[in-house]
Parts: C-alpha cells; structure tokens; sequence
C-alpha cells in the first residue's frame, strides 16, 4: 500500500506508533514535531521499519511555520493530529502561571488542531482521511484538568463541523478519544496523581487502572491500530464520529 501520511506530534509516544504503524506497510511519513533531534531518531526506525521518512520541525501553534511546511508537501492521503500537551490548571489556584498553562494547552490541544488541518488539508484529495486525537477527557471532566478537558471536549466539536465541511470534497475527518495510553504524557499524569492524593506512583497507577474495564494501561501501538483503522481507505462509513479507545470506561 502506498499510503502518504503527516503525523504530527511524531517525536515519540502516540505519534511515534502511529509512524512505525504506517512504515511497515511502506508508506511516507511527514514527521511533524518541535525536538529534531528526537524526530531524527523516529526517522530512522522509519527507514528501518520500510517507510520514508521526512522530518519537519515545527509548532502547532506555529501557523506561518505549518504553511511552510505544507508548501513543501505535494500530497497527502491522511493527517494525524496527535501533537498534544497536558496539565492541571486548578481554577482556585494561586499560582499566576495557571492562566499562561491553561492558555498554552488550549493554543496547543485545540489551535493546534485546528491550525494543522487548515494547512494540511488542502493536500488531501478525494478518500484523504483526518483524524484528530481527543482523550477520554473529551467525554467526561476531571477536576483540576479544565484547560485539558476543555480542549478536548472542543476537539470533537471541531471533528464533527470540520466532517461535514470536508466530506463534500470526499475528506473523511474523525477523532479518537484513548483512555491511559503508557507514554510520557501519562507518566506525568500518574506523578501528579500520587502527588494529589499522597500516595506512591505505583499506588496511584492501580487506582488509575481500577477504574478501566479491561483493568490496564494501553500501549501506543494500540492506538495506533484504532487510529490506523479510521485512516483506512476502504473506512468510507466514519464521519464526525469519535472511537473510543479507552478498554471500556465510555460506552456511548
Ligand atoms: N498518554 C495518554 O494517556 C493519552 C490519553 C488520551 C489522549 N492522549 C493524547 O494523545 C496525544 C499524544 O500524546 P502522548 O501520550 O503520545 O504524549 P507525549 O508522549 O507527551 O507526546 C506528545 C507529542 O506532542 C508533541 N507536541 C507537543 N506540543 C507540540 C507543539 N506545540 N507542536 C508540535 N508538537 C508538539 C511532542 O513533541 P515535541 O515536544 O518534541 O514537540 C510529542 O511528540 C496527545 O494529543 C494527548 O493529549 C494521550
């Protein structure tokens, strides 16, 4: 299959193992991130793995710098917006950094997306897929992540009005909203919980994991699968709809 993909956030985690997913049926892969060094070596597992690589270091939030990148691209069969950051953003904090944290995630979780597909999509044709990645916390809040859950809430906002404004021209626009999925991002997640509730980081990691039907963590290869599944050629059936890939917390 020759499959041309922009992956953004492809420095490592999520991203990473949507690239690898896609380099071992061969396809190009456009690595889009801010760390070229930690893109180089995402590269070359590329390479390795039977896929070409391209690295592009750029912000999300960065829109000159996205429009660059995207003259350089001659065409695209699907675009995945992984980049993301997350944090928690007390709304009684005292801490004056809170409105720069909740401003940075909204610019980078919600912007981010939205500046990615307004310079990527004009690259996708007729059967070009997009996929945004949401998180279980586009479905439900939790306290103290408001910026991040309001971001992602957003996301699928964006993800149903950009499907039906795309799906005219035959681009199929979708999201994913994963549960705990083990990378960076998670980690300091489970630091901060243990930190919030007094316990230890492995306490905190089975708390987390009690409340998951399935009883754990998924690896990044995992969702891959599923994000890898919507981008699909023959998915000509998902408009607007989010999968959730979380081991059974959201059942709607
Ligand atoms: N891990 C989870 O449990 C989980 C659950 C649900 C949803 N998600 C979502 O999944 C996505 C990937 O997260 P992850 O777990 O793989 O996190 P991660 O390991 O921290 O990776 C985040 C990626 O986003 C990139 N990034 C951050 N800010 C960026 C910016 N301004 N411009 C370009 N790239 C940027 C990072 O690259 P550089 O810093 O090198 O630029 C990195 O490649 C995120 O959208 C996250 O919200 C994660």
């Amino acid at each position: 299959m020759t499959h041309s993909l922009l992956i953004t956030g492809a420095s490592r985690g999520l991203g990473r193992a949507v690239a690898l997913h896609f380099a071992a049926l061969g396809s190009e892969i456009h690595l889009l991130g801010r760390d070229e060094t930690a893109l180089a070596t995402v590269a070359e597992a590329v390479v390795t793995a039977g896929g070409r690589a391209h690295i592009h270091c750029a912000s999300v939030t960065d829109r000159v710098a996205l429009r660059v990148v995207s003259e350089r691209i001659s065409r695209l069969d699907g675009l995945v917006a992984a980049a993301g950051i997350s944090g928690i953003t007390p709304v009684d904090s005292e801490l004056a950094d809170v409105d720069a944290d909740f401003d940075e995630i909204l610019q980078t979780d919600l912007t981010g997306c939205w500046n990615t597909v307004r310079a990527f999509a004009p690259k996708l044709g007729a059967g070009g897929h997009i996929v945004l990645v949401s998180s279980v916390l586009g479905r439900f809040g939790v306290p103290g992540y408001g910026a991040y859950c309001a971001a992602k809430h957003g996301l699928l906002g964006l993800t149903k009005a950009l499907a039906l404004e795309l799906i005219p021209k035959g681009i199929y626009v979708n999201a994913v909203a994963p549960g705990w999925v083990d990378t960076a991002m998670a980690q300091t997640g489970i630091r901060a919980m243990a930190e919030g509730f007094g316990i230890s980081e492995d306490q905190a990691r089975l708390k987390a994991e009690a409340v998951v039907p399935v009883q754990r963590f998924f690896q990044p290869e995992e969702i891959a699968h599923g994000i890898a599944w919507l981008l699909a050629p023959a998915n000509t059936m998902q408009v607007g709809q989010c999968l959730n890939l979380d081991g059974g917390v959201v059942q709607v």
